[in-house]
C-alpha cells in the first residue's frame, strides 16, 4: 500500500484539483483506493458526492471508532468509482488540534505522540487498499504533518508565481524535519500547477524552480480542469483530444503511478 500526500500550505494552488484527477486515475486502473480528507472544507470529499454532517476522523485518529465505521463509497454512476472508499471531513475537523490536547493522555497510550496517530490507524487499511490519497488543508498544521509521518510521498502542487515558490521554502522545512526525525523514506515532487507558459514571468519562474527541485511535467491553466470538478467528472472522461489529458498523462509518466 502507498500513501500520497498532497500538500502546500498556499491556498488555491491545485491540491485537491490534483488528488481528485490521481484518485480516479488510480481506480481507473483498477486499484482499490482510500482517500481521506483532511480539510475542514471538505472539497475533496464533496467531489466523491459525499456530504456528512459531522466528520468521525478526530474519534478515528484516536481510536474511538474503527476504519469501517469512518469509510463512505464514492458516487459515480462509472464502475472505476467502486474501487473508491472516502473517509470524509467536514467543518467539524477546524477543531482537530484542539481536540488531540484534549485527548492527550490517551494519545500517548495509543500512538506515543500525537503525529503518529494516522500512520498507525492506517495499518488497518493495509490488507484492502493499493493506495492511500490524502487531500490537506493550506496550512502547515497537525493534519499536514500527520499525513507526512504516514506518507511514502508527497506532492506539491505549486504555481509559477512568487508567493507560490516562497512560501515552498516553509513547507521544504517540514518536510525534511519529518524526513529527519519520523519518515527517513519520505518523498517529494513538485508539480507545476495552473501554469501559462505564455506568460514570461511564469516561464522563467519555471526554470528558476527546477533549478533548485526536481519539478514533473506541468499541469496547465485550462478552463477544463475547472470544468472538470464541476462536473465531478476525471479528465480522462472528457475526450481523448483534452489538452488536460495530455498534460495528466505525462505528469502520471513521470511519477510511474
Ligand atoms: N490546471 C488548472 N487549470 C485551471 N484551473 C484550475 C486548475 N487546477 C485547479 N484549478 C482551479 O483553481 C481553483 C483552486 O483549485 P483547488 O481547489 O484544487 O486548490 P487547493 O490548493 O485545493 O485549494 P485550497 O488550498 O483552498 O484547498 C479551483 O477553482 C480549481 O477549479
Ligand atoms: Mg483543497
Amino acid at each position: 500500500m502507498e500513501v500520497i500526500t498532497i500538500a502546500n500550505n498556499k491556498g488555491g494552488v491545485g491540491k485537491t484539483t490534483n488528488a481528485y484527477q490521481l484518485v480516479c486515475h488510480l481506480a481507473n486502473k483498477g486499484k482499490k483506493v482510500l482517500v481521506i480528507d483532511l480539510d475542514s472544507q471538505a472539497n475533496l470529499s464533496s467531489t466523491f458526492g459525499v456530504q456528512i454532517q459531522r466528520t468521525l476522523i478526530p474519534e478515528w485518529l484516536i481510536g474511538d471508532v474503527e476504519l469501517e465505521d469512518v469509510l463512505v463509497a464514492a458516487e459515480g454512476e462509472q464502475e472505476f468509482y467502486d474501487n473508491i472508499s472516502v473517509i470524509p471531513s467536514s467543518r467539524h475537523l477546524a477543531n482537530l488540534s484542539k481536540l488531540l490536547i484534549l485527548s492527550e493522555q490517551e494519545i500517548r497510550r495509543n500512538a506515543g505522540r500525537k503525529e503518529r496517530l494516522l500512520k498507525k490507524r492506517l495499518k488497518d487499511a493495509e490488507d484492502f487498499f493499493d493506495y492511500v490519497v490524502i487531500d490537506t488543508p493550506p496550512m502547515l498544521g497537525d493534519e499536514l504533518i500527520m499525513a507526512l509521518v504516514s506518507s511514502n510521498r508527497i506532492l506539491i502542487p505549486t504555481q509559477a508565481q512568487d508567493f507560490s515558490i516562497d512560501g515552498l521554502e516553509e513547507l521544504m522545512d517540514t518536510f525534511e524535519i519529518i524526513r529527519e526525525t519520523e519518515n527517513p523514506a519520505l518523498e517529494f515532487a513538485i508539480i507545476p500547477s495552473m501554469v501559462n507558459k505564455r506568460r514570461k514571468i511564469e516561464k522563467q519562474r519555471l526554470e528558476e524552480l527546477s533549478q533548485s527541485f526536481q519539478i514533473t511535467p506541468p499541469v496547465r491553466n485550462l478552463v477544463q480542469m475547472q470544468e472538470s470538478i464541476s462536473m465531478k467528472t476525471p479528465i480522462f472522461l472528457m475526450g481523448k483530444k483534452s489538452e488536460g489529458l495530455k498534460d495528466y498523462k505525462a505528469l502520471w509518466e513521470a511519477l510511474s503511478l
